[in-house]
């Protein structure tokens, strides 16, 4: 028995030998020269560096495509977004730093790099309201895609309608606060009444144009665009 385990565990390393259980150098680049255009407070990309095998790396999943090891998923999703509370005098009270908040802007090297991305999530982050790149239209490959809250502005770019296997997309740039300022009393009871417990606070200034793009997502199964500015679109004028 512990024979035939070993000699399992021979053929194993083996065979990951022989299929080099690595992302290619090309993506490790792209890789870097993202988090070179990043700020990074907490040192949530610690174990981005040097040569080594980029599959190991926080965040970054790796897969078997067309028999070679590719960056298949990235995933930067903030483990800590800001939660906001509007006090009773209206103002918004953060009650979290933004310190895990990775900042900047993305480079654009990623997007010919990781070619075979099947899902990304860079939710939560600060873009600081710069546009969504073009060239992410470039990963057609996308299946999951998750930018909600992250500081995007400007238009939704029309290349995002090559983004034809994307099964689920969160562009939302407006989120939920706990909303304190408008409370009232029931004079009968004494009992404090609670009418609007939330409200949205925008994140971002996204807009459409128009909706053509989304035509062309046909395996999409799950869309969110809150907060997303749709005016244009559903108005006389909308267009592509
Ligand atoms: C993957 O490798 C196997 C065995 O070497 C080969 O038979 C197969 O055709 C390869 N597949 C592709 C998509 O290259
Ligand atoms: C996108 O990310 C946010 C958190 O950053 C999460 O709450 C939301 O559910 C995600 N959207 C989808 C569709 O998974
Ligand atoms: C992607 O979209 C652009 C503009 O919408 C178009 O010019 C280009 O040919 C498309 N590329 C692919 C691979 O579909
Ligand atoms: C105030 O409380 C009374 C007694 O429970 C209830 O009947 C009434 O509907 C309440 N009024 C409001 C505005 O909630």
């Amino acid at each position: 028995m512990q024979i035939q385990l070993s000699t399992t565990l021979a053929v194993v390393i083996i065979l990951q030998f022989l299929c080099s259980w690595a992302c290619t150098p090309n993506e490790r680049r792209a890789l870097l020269s993202l988090k070179a255009g990043l700020t990074d407070r907490r040192g949530r990309l610690a174990s981005w560096e040097g040569n080594g095998d980029c599959c190991t790396w926080k965040g970054i999943r790796c897969a078997q495509r067309y028999n070679v090891t590719h960056v298949t998923e990235l995933n930067l999703r903030n483990p800590n977004p800001h939660l906001l509370l509007r006090r009773p005098n209206g103002k918004l009270l953060a009650l979290t730093d933004d310190s895990w908040d990775l900042s900047g802007t993305i480079s654009l090297l990623l997007f010919s790099g990781v070619k075979y991305l099947e899902y990304l999530d860079l939710s939560c982050n600060n873009f600081h309201h710069s546009m969504i790149p073009d060239q992410l239209g470039d990963l057609l490959g996308l299946k999951y895609l998750n930018l909600s809250n992250a500081g995007f502005s400007g238009a939704i770019p029309n290349q995002m309608s090559n983004l034809s296997s994307l099964r689920t997309l969160d562009l939302s740039c407006s989120f939920l606060v706990d909303d304190k300022s408008s409370i009232s009393v029931n004079l009968s009871t004494y009992k404090i009444i609670h009418d609007y417990p939330y409200s949205y606070v925008s994140s971002g200034l996204l807009l459409s144009h128009g909706l053509l793009w989304l035509e062309r997502l046909t395996e999409l199964r799950f869309l969110a665009l809150n907060g997303v500015d749709l005016s244009i679109a559903s108005s006389a004028k909308g267009k592509d």
